[in-house]
């Protein structure tokens, strides 16, 4: 029997691509191998939005070379965004690939992976099917994505997504609230949704069937058995009043936003055409608070971005404390092929990125730990993940607000419960049970 493994790199969009990859091979009768050592077929779903990505993605693909000189017949199949970008170069250049799919046509993987001397063993440029349409094999009973857009519309000049994953279209309204029912009666209790820019949701949809992000959110809220609803990534440009108000009026929407801001500096931030800057921004996260004054609040920031001044850094690290966020996602600038900022002058140097990016961090993390503490002696509901790594005897699982929590005694997976918050790092809670909530 043929059994593959599926190595993911990227953003949560990769790890759902990688779910209905697995179920597509899956309904092709191969079965999934313990680990990549015991697999016939090695799988790559690939992330190229930032150089690091790049670089270990080219190592596992120098390893996997490794293996083929030995074992000939392994196959070697690469998905995702890296694919799209070198497109049909890939076979040239990394000769021992087999095949390649990029994310806008992860159906046709079957095909190129059986493909002879006169079919195609690459598939990329159309983004006609969603991923979501496709078999797929959760990886959590309790929660699963959900996608509600593929693609993105926005010109942010130092990103590759556009151009990997093309123009945002929206998936039929009726389609996601069917998926949202029968996730439900599967026994899903969370739902992740997903776009690229997932609060433009419906803009590209027509007229008779146009539904906007906020009154999705309240339709999956009525939904019965999904209690918690979280969804990634927002744009604050389309952070409008009536998404805060379905946030904050639906109960099964979780107390968390990620809010990415990229830059504290209004300079940067045109530079970035991120088409807000950092009052608006600011202005925004005062309005987010009055609604859900206990939200949990995420970021993503880029240090380094071409021409940026200590000034323009420093505007960050003000906006940062302002905005008093419970974590972020930091960056270090990298130059990605045929985005406009790779052709921006003034590119810095890497030490002082990495400079940047250090006081950056320091900042984080005493923000993380004072948000963290500042929940000892509350209350926390707690969705049970199971058994933490370290201890068998201590559960971990996650807050409404997304905040990872070890509590005693342990819960089964997939259960709520009551946790009172005794301890904190700038990473984690620690708890109680008070009581258990649902089963
Ligand atoms: N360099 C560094 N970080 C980047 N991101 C996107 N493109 C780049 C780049 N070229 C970051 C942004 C985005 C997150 C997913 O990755 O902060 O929100
Ligand atoms: Fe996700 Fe963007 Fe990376 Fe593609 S390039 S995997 S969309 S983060």
């Amino acid at each position: 029997m043929q059994r593959f493994h599926v190595t993911t790199f990227g953003c949560q969009m990769n790890v759902h691509d990688s779910e209905r990859i697995k179920g597509m091979l899956e309904a092709a009768g191969m079965g999934e191998a313990p680990d990549s050592e015991q697999a016939n077929v090695l799988v790559f779903n690939t992330c190229t939005i930032r150089e690091r990505a790049d670089d270990r993605l080219i190592q596992a693909l120098n390893v996997a070379r490794g293996r083929k000189e030995r074992e000939p017949d392994l196959q070697i199949v690469v998905a995702g965004c890296w694919a799209e970008s070198v497109r049909d170069d890939i076979f040239r250049d990394f000769p021992w690939v087999d095949a390649a799919v990029g994310p806008g046509r992860i159906g046709a993987l079957r095909d190129v992976m059986n493909a002879d001397a006169t079919s195609e063993r690459g598939a990329f440029g159309s983004f006609d099917d969603f991923a979501a349409d496709l078999p797929k094999r959760r990886e959590r009973s309790h929660q699963a994505w959900l996608q509600l857009s593929m693609g993105c519309n926005s010109v942010c000049s130092y990103c590759i997504v556009p151009s990997v994953r093309g123009r945002e279209r929206s998936r039929n309204v009726r389609e996601i609230l069917a998926e949202a029912n029968q996730l439900a009666s599967e026994g899903v209790t969370e739902v992740v949704l997903l776009g690229q820019n997932v609060n433009s949701y419906g803009r590209d949809l027509a007229p008779d069937a146009r539904c906007t992000f906020a009154e999705l959110l309240r339709a999956i809220d009525a939904i019965d058995g999904i209690d918690r609803i979280r969804f990634m990534s927002p744009h604050p440009k389309d952070m409008r009043g009536d998404v805060i108000a379905a946030m904050a009026e639906s109960p099964s929407v979780c107390n968390q936003l990620h809010l990415p801001l990229q830059s504290g500096s209004s300079r940067i931030l045109k530079r970035m055409r991120r088409t807000y800057d950092s009052e608006r921004y600011l202005e925004l996260v005062a309005r987010v608070r009055e609604a859900m004054p206990d939200v949990a609040l995420t970021t993503d920031i880029i240090v380094g971005f071409p021409g940026e001044t200590e000034e323009d850094f420093q505007e960050t690290l003000r906006v940062y404390d302002e905005a008093a966020f419970d974590h972020a996602y930091t960056f270090i600038y990298s130059a990605r092929n045929g985005t406009e900022a790779a052709g921006f002058d003034e590119q810095l140097p890497d030490d002082l990125k990495h400079e940047r990016l250090g006081r950056l961090v320091d900042l984080v993390q005493d923000h993380a730990a004072r948000r963290n503490t500042a929940l000892i002696g509350s209350i926390q509901e707690v969705l049970s993940e199971g058994p933490s790594r370290k201890d068998p005897e201590i559960c971990r699982g996650k807050t409404r607000g997304n905040k990872t929590t070890l509590f005693t005694p342990a819960a089964p997976v997939g259960t709520v419960v009551s946790v009172r918050i005794e301890d904190s790092t700038s990473q984690t809670l620690r708890g109680q049970v008070v009581s258990a909530v649902t089963v």
